[in-house]
């Protein structure tokens, strides 16, 4: 008879498993995303996550440094006295996410890789994350014109890298093109290539105090198309982006390794708000082991091809990573 052949020797003690771990998760490949507003407050479906002011943030940066993190993502939180139409503050050099970038630049220097979120969502009165035509619709073109001026502002605060998440088409190589003549040719793209218009955003929406009524479905993806992505990433690489991203994570893994499959650059993912709401209202109930199913989702991020994983547990896991 031939022997049973045993891959269970592989798990006998934890060393072993240890050793021939396929996927390991380092705090350099983590990014740590961060909401900055004129007044620090609860985001009350993400506990554990808060708005900053520019001093805690600044804190929180440090921190960051000292956990090893690869780096922070940074979302400007206006007031609603400073939204509009364009969303001017978006690009205004006094606008909440340049004093941000600038806070945190100045604390941390080349230490963290400083990320801004580049689209106006958190900017505009209507919330969306573009401009409007007079029919209403986002207006593809005119909103690229304003992504430019955005990026430029926030390369001119210090950002290492701006990471356009508006899903307009040509976004990215606009926003090069900006870069470049503004002499920013050192500063990066992160380019949200794929990204679906997800249910799990709803904490998020809260946490930058939306306005938007209605949904982004002409922009973002439909989260049935799974060919699109790849061609989403596609495109971004063409018109130059240095990184990609796929958001959400946990449910778009199979795009995630698509995307991971076809690019020359370093990939990334995005564990948005509702993957950490739906773990962290489950652990508070007793229902799931809090620290293992966070564990087992970012390794799982990084199993399927992500490179970076934007993560509001990225400090907390660092932690545990060490
Ligand atoms: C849009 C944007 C979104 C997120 C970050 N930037 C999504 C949206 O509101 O459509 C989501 C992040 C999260 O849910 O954690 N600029």
């Amino acid at each position: 008879m031939t022997p049973i052949i045993r891959p269970r020797r592989l798990r006998t003690i934890p060393a072993m498993r240890r050793m021939v771990a396929e996927t390991r998760v380092h705090p350099s490949q983590l990014v740590w995303p961060m909401f900055v507003g004129e007044d620090a407050g609860a985001i009350s479906s993400m506990p554990g996550v808060h708005r900053h002011d520019l001093a805690s943030v600044v804190v929180a940066a440090h921190e960051a440094v000292d956990a090893g993190l690869g780096g922070v993502m940074l979302f400007g939180v206006p007031d609603d006295a400073h939204k509009d139409e364009q969303g001017t503050h978006g690009w205004l050099p006094e606008g909440m996410g340049q004093r941000a970038v600038a806070a945190v630049r100045d604390a941390v220097g080349d230490d963290l890789v400083v990320m801004v979120d580049t689209c106006l969502d958190e900017f505009t009165s209507h919330g969306h994350c573009g401009v409007l035509d007079e029919r209403g619709r986002v207006d593809n073109d005119a909103t690229l014109e304003l992504y430019a001026r955005m990026a430029v502002a926030q390369a001119g605060a210090g950002a290492h890298v701006v990471s356009p998440s508006g899903m307009m088409d040509g976004q990215v190589a606009a926003i090069r093109e900006a870069l470049d003549a503004d002499g920013h040719a050192d500063v990066a793209i992160l380019a949200y290539a794929a990204k679906y218009a997800s249910a799990f955003y709803g904490p998020f929406r809260e946490a930058v105090a939306s306005t938007l009524q209605g949904d982004r479905r002409t922009y973002q993806q439909d989260p049935g198309n799974r060919r699109e992505g790849s061609r989403e990433a596609r495109l971004d690489l063409v018109e130059g982006a240095d990184m990609v991203m796929v958001k959400p994570a946990s449910h778009y893994l199979d795009v995630l390794a698509d995307v991971a499959a076809i690019s020359e650059v370093p990939v990334a993912a995005y564990q948005v708000s509702g993957e950490y709401a739906m773990i962290e209202a489950a652990a508070e109930r007793g229902w799931i082991n809090r620290r293992a199913a966070v564990e087992e989702s970012v390794t799982s991020i990084v199993r399927a091809g992500a490179d970076i994983v934007l993560t509001y547990w990225a400090k907390e896991m660092a932690g545990w990573l060490k």
